[in-house]
């Protein structure tokens, strides 16, 4: 069997990359290295190209041999999605359409679909399940939303499909050997690192007011490779069965900025410096997920998620950064 990884050169798809050849799967990624990074994938198959080019998927799905796709590959940076919103709908909307129409025409079954909690917008309940109303606030949540709707339909003509509901991903390989490496980064973890190591200037933490205990946003966390075990058994569920399905990771733990910024403290040993800023335009106050039916379907539970256990493999990455 060979999984064809979309977007595999990225931050999540490489360490899925990684885990899926570590279990003896055969890999191929399809990926046009805007956001993601050759280095990442070393001694991986790649072929380079656009999800919006059919001439470039069907070089990917040509060798007859691919048996499931994972696709990571969208741009992912809320910002940017309200700057220009068309970027989103084509690359992540019509992106996802024609690997949906590939994946027809090459008689592949099996699909596993990166989304994310932005689906949501501002969140109604404490814990987010599924099915919470999905009324996202910025561009990059409504091209989310849209990929799964497309996705769902997309069971009429045979495609089965999970979409993984991600929550914020963090950490890094445990050996720091691959991590997070975005341009720009907006990202928590690696901003506070950036800073402990003097890469960037003081942190500004968005919003000190919110209505929460230390007046900081709360999120949930989870480790990049607990997300790569979740694909892994998505893969295999869709064995035994058809339809479209949906399941949010995260742990169900909140933590907040400073929350963060103390478990870095405690881990590196170097009390990162940040000053208090505004609130972000359209920042929910907390993000927590109910990740219930993923535990109880998939029998997925996050194993490397402990805020330490996140900094720690983080800061290994940041240590000695390859690209
Ligand atoms: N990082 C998070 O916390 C998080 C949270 C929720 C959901 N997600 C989703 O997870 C996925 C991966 O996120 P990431 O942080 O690894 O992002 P990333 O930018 O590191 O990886 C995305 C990869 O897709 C590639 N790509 C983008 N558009 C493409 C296109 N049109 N054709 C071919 N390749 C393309 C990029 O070059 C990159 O390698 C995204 O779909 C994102 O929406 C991420």
């Amino acid at each position: 069997m060979t999984v064809l990884v979309c977007g595999g050169a990225g931050y999540i798809g490489s360490h899925m990359v990684r885990v899926l050849r570590e279990a003896g799967v055969a890999v191929r990624v399809f990926d046009d290295l805007s956001t993601g990074h050759r280095e990442a994938i070393e001694g991986v198959e790649l072929v380079v190209g656009r999800l919006q080019d059919r001439a470039a998927l069907d070089v990917a799905f040509a060798p007859g041999d691919v048996e499931a796709v994972i696709h990571f590959a969208a741009k992912a940076l809320v910002g940017e999605s309200v700057a220009d919103p068309l970027l989103y709908y084509d690359n992540n909307v019509i992106g996802t359409l024609r690997l949906l129409e590939a994946m027809q025409r090459h008689a592949v079954k099996r699909l596993v679909f990166s989304s994310t909690c932005a689906i949501y917008g501002v969140p109604e309940t404490d814990r987010i399940a599924e099915d919470h109303p999905k009324r996202p606030i910025n561009p990059y949540g409504a091209s989310k939303w849209m990929c799964e709707q497309m996705i769902g339909d997309a069971a009429r003509v045979g495609i089965r499909s999970v979409c993984l509901r991600y929550f914020n991903a963090a950490g890094a390989a445990l050996d720091g050997s691959i991590g997070e490496s975005h341009d720009p980064e907006t990202h928590l973890i690696p901003n506070v690192l950036r800073s402990v190591f003097g890469l960037a200037p003081d942190l500004v933490v968005h919003g000190t007011d919110y209505p929460t205990p230390d007046g900081t946003c709360i999120r949930d966390y989870v480790h990049v490779l607990d997300l790569a075990d979740a694909h892994a058994r998505a893969i295999e569920f869709l064995r035994e069965n058809d339809g479209a399905h949906a399941f949010n990771l995260g742990t169900g733990q909140g933590l907040s900025v400073l929350e963060v910024i103390a478990a870095v403290e405690r881990v590196s040993s170097i009390p990162p410096r940040w000053r208090a800023g505004v609130r972000r335009p359209g920042d929910p106050p907390r993000l927590v997920a109910d990740a219930t039916r993923a535990h109880q379907i998939l029998g997925w539970q996050p194993r490397h998620s402990g805020v330490d256990q996140i900094v720690a493999s983080a800061l290994a990455w940041h240590n000695q950064p390859r690209y």
